[in-house]
């Protein structure tokens, strides 16, 4: 049964910031999932006795590999895959089964918050046992491996019916198929309290959740409104579809319009939230109100002591260095440890799981904890309710009063997409290269205080990491540019903006940030390089 197939090497099997991301097509060329599967378990090596999860965010293609995988692994000589029912399990979700079952790693097959569908996005994010995605140490054997990939392993029988929960057997190994929403629910009710959340909602708040027609759906209906009795309906594009119904499921201000438009109009609920595709990605919304990612991670941090998990203390907290340095304030305050890593969630596994940190988060609207080693959508919209819930007060005006103690980061991402990555190579390197000449100099009214690359030294394996070039000005403003590693073609460049305000609290960041994006444009020579004057989504 078990057939061994030969194959010739693809050269595009690299993973970026979270896994491997291709264009739907691409990944649906002939070997194109077995080559790189096999390389990840050649990478491994001897299998026996081995678990790993299976799941993904539902997405066209979904299907069809998960079928491969389960073919290959046991032809591998994998003992057990776990699979969430029907092939569904948000990446929460996931990072929390491999750890609930010491399994040995897993594979969530999405690409985020990426569109999907035949003409989007597909991808298949490896983590290992820790329950986070593999460090590049490992990465980068396995992209070693798909260059001189020959041949692969599968068992040759028809696929299996996703749809039963249980055990079953196939070519020896054994599957077993869970509930992907019960055990994420479970642990969320041990961090949090859910009975001062259903008090919030019996006494009449009002709240929407956008999942986007992607993964969170079936978690928020069953969380939100059958067990904390949010009313029902307050979950719309709550069923997965293979396309996401064409949605960007993105949450953000310009992918997430439906409910950004509720939550501006005098019709806005209480409290809005959208979670992406896999579910690790948030937003939060207040009446009229949007709390950006990097003020959102200040706050919760701020506020540990509210939830019955965290009220007895925290280890630390972590930001990738494109995020504002806003909870950086906080962790002064309460004096505890403060990491700054690369962008990309892998960089914080080694920080929890030596017991630096608890909680840490991203500018690209992901916060989470130590409970996995993902960011966790659902957990950072309880852990604003749970805010809510114990101080009666409204999302605003937990933003205001927490700039009003600390002061306030505006801050702003601009992304300058499809840009040949000819062209963005080049522009960082000529920027890396200029960044000695800056320090000290003015721009544009902004002193720099220091110009150079952000290299990160991991304090538990050592390892160095160079990701992003910064400069910081004396008034503590700063500007980031990094290529994205997310992309499925192309390149994207990223600038992110910061300044620091302790009087003008209120104002709109857009024409806070105006001086120094001007900045940022000329240091980098965008227009010239790119052609563009403008970035093509701000968020
Ligand atoms: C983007 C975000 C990053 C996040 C990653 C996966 O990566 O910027 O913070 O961890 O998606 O969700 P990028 O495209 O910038 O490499
Ligand atoms: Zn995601």
């Amino acid at each position: 049964m078990i057939k061994t197939v030969q194959t010739t090497p693809y050269d595009d099997q690299k993973m970026g910031t979270a896994g491997l991301r291709r264009k739907s097509k691409i990944v649906m060329q002939p070997h194109y999932v077995e080559n790189f599967m096999q390389s990840i378990f050649n990478t491994i090596g001897d299998l026996k006795g081995k678990t790993f999860l299976v799941g993904g965010d539902g997405r066209f293609y979904n299907d069809v590999a998960i079928q491969k995988i389960i073919k290959m692994a046991a032809a591998n000589g994998v003992s057990k895959l776990i699979i969430g029912q029907n092939g569904f399990i948000s990446t929460p979700a996931g990072s929390h089964v491999i750890l609930k079952h010491k399994a040995d790693g897993g594979f969530v097959l999405s690409a985020s918050h990426n569109p999907g569908g035949e003409n989007g996005d597909f991808g298949i994010k490896y983590a290992n046992e820790t329950g986070g995605q593999a460090p590049s140490a490992i990465t980068d054997k396995i992209y070693q491996n798909t260059k001189n990939i020959k041949e692969y392993k599968i068992c040759d029988v028809p696929d299996i019916d996703l749809s039963k929960l249980g055990k079953q057997e196939l070519c020896g190994m054994e599957i077993e198929i869970i509930d992907p929403v019960s055990d994420y629910v479970n642990m969320m009710q041990e961090i949090f309290d859910f009975n001062a959340i259903k008090k919030l909602f019996a006494n009449g708040f009002t709240m929407r959740f956008d999942a986007m027609n992607a993964v969170t759906g079936p978690y928020a209906q069953r969380i939100f409104e059958e067990i904390l009795g949010a009313k029902k309906g307050s979950v719309v594009n709550a069923a997965p579809l293979p396309d996401f119904g064409g949605l960007h499921p993105d949450p953000n201000l310009v992918y997430a319009k439906d409910l950004v438009d509720l939550m501006f109009s005098d019709k806005a609920p209480d409290f809005g939230a959208a979670n992406d595709g896999d579910g690790d990605r948030n937003m939060i919304l207040g009446k009229k109100f949007f709390v950006t990612p990097s003020d959102s991670l200040a706050i919760l941090t701020d506020n540990y002591k509210y939830i019955p998990a965290y009220k007895d203390g925290i280890y630390g907290v972590a930001k990738s260095a494109a995020t504002s340095t806003a909870v950086g304030r906080v962790a002064k305050a309460h004096n505890i440890g403060y990491y700054e890593v690369p962008t990309g969630w892998k960089y914080f596994v080694n920080l929890m799981d030596s017991k630096r940190i608890t909680i840490c988060g991203e500018e690209s609207f992901g916060t989470g904890a130590s409970h996995i080693r993902e960011k966790d959508g659902i957990w950072a919209v309880l852990f604003w309710l749970s805010i809510i819930a114990a101080t009666g007060k409204s999302v605003e005006e937990i933003t205001i009063e927490h700039w009003k103690k600390y002061g306030r980061s505006y801050y702003m991402r601009f992304d300058f997409e499809g840009i040949s990555t000819e062209t963005a190579d080049k522009l960082m390197a000529d920027l890396e290269a200029k960044l000695p000449s800056l320090n000290g100099k003015e721009i544009n009214g902004f002193t720099v205080e220091k110009a150079a690359p952000f290299v990160y030294q991991d304090p538990v394996d050592g390892s160095s990491t160079k990701n992003g070039l910064v400069i910081s000005f004396k008034d503590g403003s700063r500007i980031v540019y990094r290529l994205s590693g997310t992309g499925s073609s192309g390149a994207t460049l990223r600038v992110y903006l910061e300044k620091y305000e302790t009087e003008k609290l209120l104002e709109k960041p857009q024409g806070m940030l105006e001086d120094i994006l001007k900045a940022a444009m000329d240091i980098a020579e965008i227009t010239p390089r790119t052609g563009k004057q403008h970035a093509d989504v701000i968020t």
